[in-house]
């Protein structure tokens, strides 16, 4: 069977099953191509929300599908392939946690929105890499403690001064290998170039980029320019930006050999078949009370940000 072939039995499939697919921006082309809603992980689960399928099959890691699950109770939510999880999201324990609120009543944990839903319920706050920084500085609390990820933490940190952040040591294994060199190389290469960053990359990275923002914020920020942009962030983020753009050269891909989140790409158009016609993938389900608790989290962080 050829790629179109099985694109058209995919959205086939889909009409006949009253099925959803989100494809979060990191995911290859193919995948884009058969999605009803593509966009960043909290805007996908948004957009479930609003929907009101009856079903949807989330293409991106576990803690997203978890994410639309959360919002969305009544919805059947697929994960195409059960082994797609992001580590920085399972690197800590919910106990670890528990315990720490046990020790530190008083100081509020922020959760990024990239954590399992176990460990949303046992934090007082979500935050997004784009709403981090505004919900943070809105806190009541001075004292704060920020999981998982080192690297949005303190790029928070650096913006909200006045507030006591401590930092997990959590970092998401993509972003974190990239170097002030890496940036330095491609700039060299491409002098007349705009630099947009992920947050999740080291400071030292950041510190060099024009533009710091969630996925959807350098997917704004890069079509806007007139010129070149260097992208340091997951590759499939060029390839979406290439998808509409006549002069697709124009977007660089900041060191390709480490922007790639194998996790990422492990959805294939067969695992987005066989999970509409349910032959595959793994139906997300949470208990009631957990759900309930990690909705807590979400919901403060709407009324916040
Ligand atoms: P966004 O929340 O910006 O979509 O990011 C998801 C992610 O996994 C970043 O690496
Ligand atoms: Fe997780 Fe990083 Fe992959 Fe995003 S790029 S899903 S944060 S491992």
């Amino acid at each position: 069977m050829t790629t179109q072939e099985l694109k058209n039995k995919i959205i086939e499939a889909k009409k006949a099953t009253d099925t959803v697919i989100l494809a979060h921006t990191y995911q290859e082309p193919d995948i884009i191509d058969v999605a009803d809603v593509t966009g960043d992980s909290f805007f996908l689960s948004k957009k479930a929300a609003e929907l009101k399928a009856k079903r949807v099959v989330m293409c991106g890691v576990r803690f997203m599908a978890e994410s639309v699950k959360i919002l969305s109770p009544e919805t059947e939510t697929l994960l195409p392939v059960a082994s797609a999880t992001c580590p920085m999201a399972e690197q800590i324990l919910p106990e670890r946690v528990r315990k720490f609120k046990e020790e530190n009543p008083d100081t509020c944990v922020v959760a990024y929105i990239n954590t399992t839903a176990a460990l949303k319920a046992e934090c007082d706050v979500c935050v997004t890499s784009s709403s981090a920084i505004k919900i943070v500085r809105n806190l009541p609390e001075k004292d704060i403690l920020f999981i998982p990820d080192q690297h949005l933490g303190s790029f928070v940190a650096q913006k909200v001064p006045e507030k006591n952040i401590i930092l997990w040591d959590g970092y998401c294994p993509v972003h974190a290998q990239l170097t002030a060199q890496d940036v330095k190389n491609c700039k060299a290469q491409h002098p007349d170039a705009v630099f947009a960053v992920h947050p999740e990359s080291p400071a030292e990275v950041v510190a060099l980029a024009d533009m710091v923002g969630a996925t959807s914020e350098i997917i704004k920020y890069a079509k806007e320019q007139q010129g070149k942009v260097i992208i340091g962030t997951e590759r499939g983020v060029v390839d979406y930006l290439a998808i509409n753009e006549k002069n697709g050269e124009r977007f660089i891909q900041l060191a390709p050999e480490k922007l790639c989140c194998e996790d990422m790409k492990k959805i294939s158009l067969e695992d987005v078949y066989n999970a509409i016609v349910g032959d595959g993938g793994e139906i997300i389900e949470l208990p009631e009370d957990l759900r309930k608790k990690a909705l807590k989290s979400i919901n403060r962080m709407l009324e916040l940000g």
